[in-house]
């Protein structure tokens, strides 16, 4: 989305858009700077990682397979969206996107270059029930069969993600996610796949960024299903925890072994000045915007988000609802990619109640998606959630950056800058897991360039550059060193 003021966007607002915006540069102490003054980052500090530490890296089905509607798979909300003009960007969509419903071989023999121990996947569920209810798809569950048959052969470890964004459009054409049957019909498909996939995977992300698809989806209207209502955002939010929980609990019902958490979307919410105004606000943006998911689970409570109290009658939550969100997660997900800076706002028609404004940092060097480059942030991020969950296990399950470079005279892709923003990354990881974070695993968004959302084909994110003229596939630089740092766990 344009930028709303000459701040470089954080990723909450890229993803989400913002309103009632401050030019945070009018605030003292601004620009994530206390007092005004830019901010000193970490030094690097380099890290031995553990021998079975996983390294790994992600794509989404959406994003990577194409064949949009090739063997009974049913229609998504994101090929509604992608099809209706003028909401993505150059009139992109999906429909092949790096054909990987066909060249999965190759992905995965990439994978295997590269050294990796983990390939993070989603599983798009109108390819299981086309309608998103009713009988399975065999043709769909047959292609994540040979998928992850191909992944165990190379000896990668699958970590699969049961909902990442494509809801069947049949489902959005009875409510969505702001409608609460959603959660039968939602813990039934995750059954459904579990029964099936279950003795080839053994570890399941059951949401990927739950905060962005009911947000983006719901309220901002920038992500499908293109809705601008925050209270549809609110019941949505709310439907999404108890799904989350139905899930776990049918997952579990299937085999009590398997591994399950959730992939959370995560960002250091930074006050942008010392005040008590401000520290509070970046409090309220913490609860919303890193554990509204996370803390219903786990302790079966919404943390405190809105001014004067959650609104959890709009929210619509029932007598008992709480019990069923609570569920003991195995591990927790952490999508990670920039810090938020935050002031405290005058309140807003769009976002009753959380009166805050957000931005992204000021004080170190931005990706082509205009991303700051801040890997403090990420530090402090997973020393936050430590804390709070000494004893449950996190893995990075997206982290990277966009960056346009292409392939040079020789063939070669020198992208010297995402190798920088790896290496700070990983630094910052490293010295999180040396003061005590359970972090276990790592996986690189994306192991592919591929479809960026609403920002169609326009930004690459991928250790391997994919000719989407001809589908080629070329391991970049930062994927020949990645590889090199999975091969070692020396990050020097
Ligand atoms: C997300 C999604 C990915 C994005 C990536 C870059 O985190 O938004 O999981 O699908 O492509 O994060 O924006």
């Amino acid at each position: 989305m344009a930028p709303h003021f000459s701040l470089a966007l954080s990723r909450r607002e890229f993803l989400g858009g913002i309103i009632g915006a401050v030019a945070l540069n009018a605030l003292p102490g601004s620009a994530g700077g206390f007092g005004g003054v830019a901010e000193k980052a970490h030094p690097f500090v380099a890290y031995q990682f553990p021998k079975d530490f996983l390294w790994g890296a992600a794509t989404a089905s959406y994003q990577v397979e194409g064949a949009w509607n090739v063997d009974g798979k049913g229609e998504s909300i994101w090929d509604r969206f992608s099809h209706t003009v003028g909401m993505v960007k150059g009139a992109e969509t999906g429909d092949v996107a790096c054909d990987s419903y066909h060249r999965y071989k190759e992905d995965v023999a990439i994978a295997k270059k590269l050294n990796l121990k983990s390939y993070r996947f989603s599983i798009s569920w109108p390819r299981i029930q086309a309608d998103g209810t009713g009988k399975p798809n065999p043709k769909g569950l047959d292609y994540y069969k040979r998928l992850t048959d191909e992944l165990n052969a190379a000896k990668i470890r699958p970590l699969a993600t049961l909902y990442h964004w494509d809801l069947p459009q049949a489902l959005e054409d009875k409510g969505g996610w702001p409608n609460r049957d959603m959660a039968k019909y939602f813990a039934d498909y995750c059954e459904m796949v579990v029964k099936e996939l279950g003795d080839r995977v053994n570890d399941w992300c059951i949401f990927n960024e739950p905060w962005v698809f009911t947000m983006l989806g719901y309220a901002w209207g920038t992500h499908a299903p293109a809705k601008k209502d925050f209270e549809a955002f609110l019941r949505a939010s709310h439907v999404v925890n108890l799904a989350q929980g139905a899930a776990f609990r049918a997952i579990k019902g299937v085999n009590a072994k398997l591994k399950v958490g959730t992939a959370y979307s995560v960002s250091y919410c930074q006050p942008a000045t010392h005040s008590q105004a401000d520290r509070k606000a970046a409090a309220r943006a913490d609860a919303l915007g890193n554990v509204w998911f996370l803390q219903p689970a786990m302790k079966g409570t919404y943390p405190e988000a809105f001014v004067g109290g959650n609104p959890l009658d709009k929210m619509d939550v029932k007598t008992g609802d709480m019990e069923l969100v609570k569920v003991p997660l195995d591990f927790f997900g952490m999508n990670y990619y920039t810090r938020t800076i935050i002031a405290a706002a005058e309140p807003n028609q769009n976002r009753p109640g959380v009166d805050l404004s957000d931005s992204g940092g000021n004080d170190g060097p931005k990706t082509d998606m205009g991303w700051e480059i801040w890997p403090d942030g990420f530090y402090e991020l997973l020393m936050r959630i430590s804390r709070e969950y000494k004893s449950t296990p996190m893995e990075i399950t997206e982290n990277g950056a966009s960056y346009l470079d292409g392939p040079d005279a020789h063939g070669k892709i020198p992208d010297t800058r995402r190798v920088q923003y790896l290496r700070g990354y990983l630094s910052a990881l490293g010295r999180a897991m040396k003061d005590g974070a359970n972090v276990r695993g790592y996986h690189c968004w994306s192991l592919l360039d591929n479809f960026e959302w609403a920002e169609g084909y326009t930004q690459r994110f991928g250790l391997a550059y994919v000719d989407f003229r001809d589908q080629r596939r070329m391991i970049k630089e930062s994927g020949e060193w990645y590889g090199k740092l999975a091969e070692t766990g020396n990050l020097k």
